[in-house]
C-alpha cells in the first residue's frame, strides 16, 4: 500500500495546474459512444477514473487515444458487446459504470453493468437511476454481481421528476433522452457546472436540449448524434481544495486553469474565512493574508449552493479558525468520517446527527452525523493516518502538511484517482515528503 511520509508546518507555495474536471470528461467520455463518429476531448487529467472508463469503453469497441497534453480521440464506430466477466473485472471502485446503460441501449439494445464502487461516503444508491431507465422503457434484470438491460421496444421521451437533483441521475436522463424518441421533460434536474457543459457537448453531437427556469431541462430525442470537439470544464474541485491547502499552511498557491465563475460560492466563502484570493486570465492565485482566520457556518447545497466535494479540505483550514464553526452537510449522510483523522492530530470538531446551522435537511431525523463544529485555534501534530476516500484523503494531506511533526499517511493512490500529478504537484509547491509504493 502507497504511503507519504510528510514533515509539515511548511507554507505551500508555488503553482499547480487543473486539467478537464474530474466529474465532466468521464461522463463526456460515455457521451461519445452515442455518436456516429469520432470525438475530440481536450484537457483530459491522467488520472484512475479515466483510465478506468477508458478501458471499459474499449472493451465495447471504441477506440481510444490519450496524449500527454491531455487530449483524447475516441472513435465509437465499431460498438460492440462485451463479456460480462471483463466489464465486471474492469469497472474497479468508479460509478460511471452506470451511466453506459442508455448509450449501450441505443447502440446495442443491451448492457450489463456490474455493482458499483466509488467513495464510501454514504450508501450511493442508484434507484433514481434504474427508475429513470425504466421510465424510458427499459427493461432490468437483476443479476448476481451487476443489472442485465435491454430494450424491447426501443427508449421513449419520458415526463421525469427527480425526488432530489441528482447529479448521476440527471446525467442518466440526458445520455438517454437524446437518442430516445419524442420529447422528454425533466424536473428537480441538477445544473451544476459539469452537467451545462455536458449539455453542451451533446449539443454539439447533434442533440436538442434546453435549460429553462426551475431546474426543468427538455430534449427532443433526435435519431442519431455525430462526434463531438471540445475542451473540458475545469477541475473547480480540485481548484478549491488548492485553495484550502493554501489556507490551512499559510502559503500562496497560483492555480493555473481556475475560472472565477464556477467558484464564486466557494471564493465568498474563502474570503469570509479570512483568505485572499486574485483573479488572473490563466488562473486564480489563493494566499493566506496573514492575521487570523474566521469561523464561519456552512450549509452544502446543490448548485449553485456551496459543493460537498469543497467542504472537507476547508475543515482542515477552519481548525485554524479562531473561533467555532459550524458545518451542515446535505448532500451526503455520512461525509465527516475523514475528521476521526484530524482530532486525532489535536482538532477540536464534534459531529452531530441535527441539522446544525441553517434549514432543517432530509437527514435531520434519520440518525445521521451530518453536522459538524469545529472549534479552534488549536495546533496540529502529525499523526498515522490512512486515507478513506477521494476528498477526505486529500484533507488527510493539507492536515499532515499543516501539522508540526511527522505524519505516515497510507492508501495514497485513493487520491490520486482524482487528482492528476499529485505528487509533482505537492513536490512544485515546496512540500516536505517522501514516497514509498
Ligand atoms: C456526483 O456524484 C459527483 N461524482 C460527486 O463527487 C459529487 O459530490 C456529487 O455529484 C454531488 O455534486 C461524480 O460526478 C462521479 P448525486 P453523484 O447523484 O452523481 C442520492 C467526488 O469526490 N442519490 O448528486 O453520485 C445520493 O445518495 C464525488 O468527486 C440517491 O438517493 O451524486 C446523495 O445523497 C463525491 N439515489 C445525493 O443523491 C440515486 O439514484 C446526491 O447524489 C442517486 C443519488
Amino acid at each position: 500500500m502507497s504511503q507519504i511520509t510528510v514533515r509539515g508546518g511548511k507554507p505551500l507555495v508555488g503553482r499547480v495546474e487543473v486539467r478537464g474536471a474530474k466529474n465532466l470528461v468521464t461522463k463526456a467520455m460515455v457521451a461519445a459512444l452515442l455518436g456516429d463518429a469520432p470525438s475530440e476531448l481536450r484537457d483530459v487529467p491522467h488520472i484512475s477514473d479515466v483510465e478506468v472508463v477508458s478501458k471499459l469503453l474499449q472493451l465495447h469497441g471504441v477506440k481510444i487515444e490519450h496524449s500527454d497534453d491531455g487530449t483524447m480521440s475516441l472513435d465509437p464506430t465499431n460498438v460492440k458487446s462485451a463479456r460480462m466477466v471483463d466489464i465486471d473485472a474492469h469497472a474497479g471502485s468508479s460509478r460511471i459504470p452506470i451511466l453506459f446503460c442508455g448509450p449501450l441501449l441505443h447502440q446495442l439494445g443491451e448492457a450489463f453493468i456490474p455493482d458499483l464502487g466509488g467513495c464510501h461516503i454514504g450508501d450511493r444508491p442508484i434507484d433514481y437511476h434504474l427508475e429513470v431507465l425504466r421510465n424510458f422503457g427499459a427493461v432490468i434484470d437483476k443479476q448476481p454481481n451487476g443489472i442485465r438491460l435491454s430494450a424491447p421496444d426501443g427508449l421513449k421521451g419520458a415526463k421525469i421528476s427527480l425526488p432530489y437533483p441528482s447529479v448521476g441521475a440527471t446525467e442518466q436522463v440526458l445520455l438517454t433522452s437524446v437518442r430516445a424518441e419524442g420529447l422528454t421533460e425533466l424536473t428537480g434536474a441538477a445544473v451544476e457546472p459539469e452537467i451545462m457543459d455536458l449539455i453542451a457537448i451533446l449539443q454539439k453531437m447533434g442533440a436538442i436540449i434546453s435549460v429553462d427556469t426551475d431546474r426543468v431541462i427538455r430534449i427532443e430525442g433526435v435519431k442519431t448524434l455525430g462526434g463531438y470537439s471540445h475542451s473540458a470544464l475545469f477541475d473547480r474541485n480540485e481548484a478549491a481544495s488548492w485553495a484550502a491547502a493554501a489556507l490551512a499552511t499559510h502559503g500562496d498557491i497560483f492555480v493555473g486553469g481556475a475560472r472565477q465563475q464556477e467558484m464564486m460560492t466557494f471564493l465568498n466563502v474563502f474570503r469570509k474565512v479570512g483568505g485572499a484570493f486574485e483573479i488572473h486570465d490563466d488562473g486564480i492565485r489563493f494566499y493566506h493574508p496573514g492575521g487570523d482566520l474566521q469561523p464561519v457556518v456552512i450549509e452544502t447545497d446543490v448548485h449553485p449552493g456551496f459543493m460537498t466535494d469543497w467542504q472537507q479540505p476547508l475543515v482542515v483550514a477552519l481548525t485554524q479558525a479562531k473561533g467555532l464553526s459550524i458545518v451542515h452537510e446535505t448532500v451526503y449522510e455520512n461525509r465527516f468520517g475523514f475528521t476521526d483523522a484530524l482530532v486525532q492530530m489535536g482538532a477540536q470538531i464534534q459531529i452531530y446527527r441535527e441539522c446544525l446551522g441553517g434549514n432543517p435537511c432530509r437527514f435531520g431525523q434519520r440518525n445521521f452525523n451530518h453536522s459538524a463544529v469545529i472549534s479552534g485555534p488549536t495546533p496540529l501534530h502529525g499523526a498515522d493516518i490512512r486515507v478513506p476516500d477521494l476528498r477526505g484523503g486529500f484533507s488527510h494531506m493539507v492536515a499532515a502538511l499543516a501539522a508540526e511533526g511527522i505524519s505516515n499517511v497510507t492508501n495514497v493512490q485513493l487520491i490520486s484517482r482524482g487528482y492528476e500529478h499529485f505528487l509533482a504537484k505537492l513536490e512544485a509547491l515546496g512540500a516536505d515528503f517522501t514516497y514509498t509504493e
